[in-house]
């Protein structure tokens, strides 16, 4: 291949390459995932990250508003023209002091980076402003995906701001949380509820979408990971260009963390950094497929000769078995991850460590991010649940740099909220107890007052 960029099989010793243009998405040797490479000797590429503060002067124009577009010099398989921005990307990088001791971290060490600020309330919009990009590049009219939630919350928002395609979200049968399921309804795409859960959808999606030439922008799709790679280049610009310690995320069909890996490793490659940070994933105790491989069972990537038949052994005996994965935290709630090896080459150049949490500690955490300041749903505080493991492990030191990577907002799961500060036990039982989630340790109880004026008076100072 000459061209600038194009796509490559992942597998060092396959070779299989695509077009840029191509929208298989995987190896045509080997059927593997593939990665979008760039011939970096044929671009220009800035000599140094402070390069991207010119930008901020710019902001009436929507390339350097977007956080994604502009760092556009580190993901430049598109020419700008063919940009497909919402205005995605304006997230913070929140000093955390206030839930240091709950961590038990020195004050000053940890920070959330919240992409609960983005249009469609989640980090997707990264991705799907890059998969946008190359839809419009093909020429692609229908787009689809599987989806937890927050993909086909991300894809609908897309397609009805911009008109660019027809929105097709396949999702599980009660799985999908109220906030995401009014979002795909609300921005009128078209909703798929099939039986079975994410990892039988995301089976079939990928059917669907080779038979009808349908656009797929699941994170198999290598060009939305593109997209995700500026979140942690935000996070760098947050820090004064400072590589942290620790980035901590949690992990699902694992296109982040293979994202932030990629990214990481072209900056050093490019001499942007000098080092890269630890990271660590975070699974669910009951979707923890990468916790039970890559910490339970060894398996590495190893320079691309990880152990396939092992895992492909694995996932034979979860099927035996009919294992399905089972977590409050609905957005992870994976057992088939499809970016699994490039997760485990992601924790090869980052040296990093998987962890398992229980609902109840997601839960915990979750609220404890909320009173002091930030509102995330429930797969996002995985990553504080995660961060609290590994200190109390010891793997984190306490004067270590922290980012935890705070994925979606709020409001996307109302039902977790609730039930968990609920006085209804009836509510909690049916939503959390039968998780295993046994005490609601942070709860912030509504309390329940007659309609008189001295009584109000009386909780309220009781109380506050
Ligand atoms: N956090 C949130 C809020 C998510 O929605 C997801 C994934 C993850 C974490 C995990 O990220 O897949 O990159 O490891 N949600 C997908 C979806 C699967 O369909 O919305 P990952």
């Amino acid at each position: 291949m000459s061209e600038r960029a194009y796509q490559r099989c992942i597998q060092p010793t396959c070779g299989g390459t695509l077009a840029v243009d191509d929208t298989r998405f995987t190896c045509p040797r080997c059927g593997g995932l593939v990665d979008v490479v760039y011939d970096w000797s044929r671009l220009t590429v800035p000599d140094s990250l402070r390069f991207f503060e010119s930008r901020w002067s710019e902001r009436y124009d929507p390339l350097s508003w977007s956080g994604v577009w502009r760092f556009r010099e580190l993901l430049p398989f598109a020419e700008p023209r063919w940009v497909m921005t919402i205005g995605e990307g304006q997230t913070i990088l929140q000093r955390a002091d206030g839930l240091c001791s709950y961590v038990d971290l020195s004050r000053g060490c940890l920070f959330l980076q919240y992409e609960g600020m983005n249009p469609s309330g989640s980090f997707k919009d990264n991705g799907m402003t890059a998969a946008f990009t190359h839809a419009r590049l093909v020429g692609a009219q229908r787009a689809a995906c599987a989806s937890t939630g927050n993909t086909s919350a991300s894809l609908a928002v897309f397609c009805s701001a911009t008109g660019l395609m027809r929105a097709i979200i396949f999702i599980g049968s009660g799985k999908i949380a109220y906030g995401k399921l009014a979002q795909a309804l609300d921005h009128g795409a078209l909703t798929i509820q099939i039986t079975g859960d994410f990892d039988d959808a995301m089976q079939r999606v990928q059917q669907v979408s080779r038979q009808l030439g349908i656009y797929l922008v699941n994170s198999i799709n290598p060009f939305r990971l593109e997209g995700q790679k500026t979140i942690m280049y935000r996070v760098l610009e947050g820090l004064r260009w400072e590589v942290p310690d620790w980035v901590i995320v949690p992990g699902g069909n694992l296109g982040n963390v293979s994202a932030f890996g990629k990214a990481f490793y072209e900056l050093r490659q490019l001499g942007l950094i000098s080092r890269l940070p630890r990271l660590a994933v975070i699974n669910a105790t009951g979707a923890n497929t990468l916790y039970q491989l890559y910490e339970q069972q060894g398996v590495r990537w190893q320079g691309g000769a990880w152990p396939r038949q092992q895992v492909e052994r694995f996932f034979a005996e979860m099927q035996a078995h009919h294992r399905r994965a089972s977590t409050i935290a609905s957005a992870i709630e994976i057992n088939h991850p499809v970016n699994l090896p490039k997760a485990l080459r992601a924790l090869e150049w980052c040296n990093g460590v998987v962890r398992e949490v229980t609902d109840q500690e997601i839960l915990d955490a979750k609220a404890q991010v909320g009173a002091h300041g930030l509102g995330c749903e429930p797969a996002s505080a995985a990553s504080v649940a995660g961060l609290k493991r590994l200190r109390q492990e010891g793997i984190v030191g306490q004067e270590e740099r922290v980012v935890c990577v705070l994925t979606g907002h709020q409001l996307k799961d109302p039902t977790a909220t609730v039930a968990y500060h609920s006085t209804d036990p009836q509510m909690f039982e049916e939503v959390l107890g039968k998780r295993g989630v046994r005490r609601p340790t942070f709860a912030n109880r509504a309390v329940q007052v007659p309609n008189d004026l001295n009584e109000i008076i009386k909780a309220i100072e009781l109380y506050a």
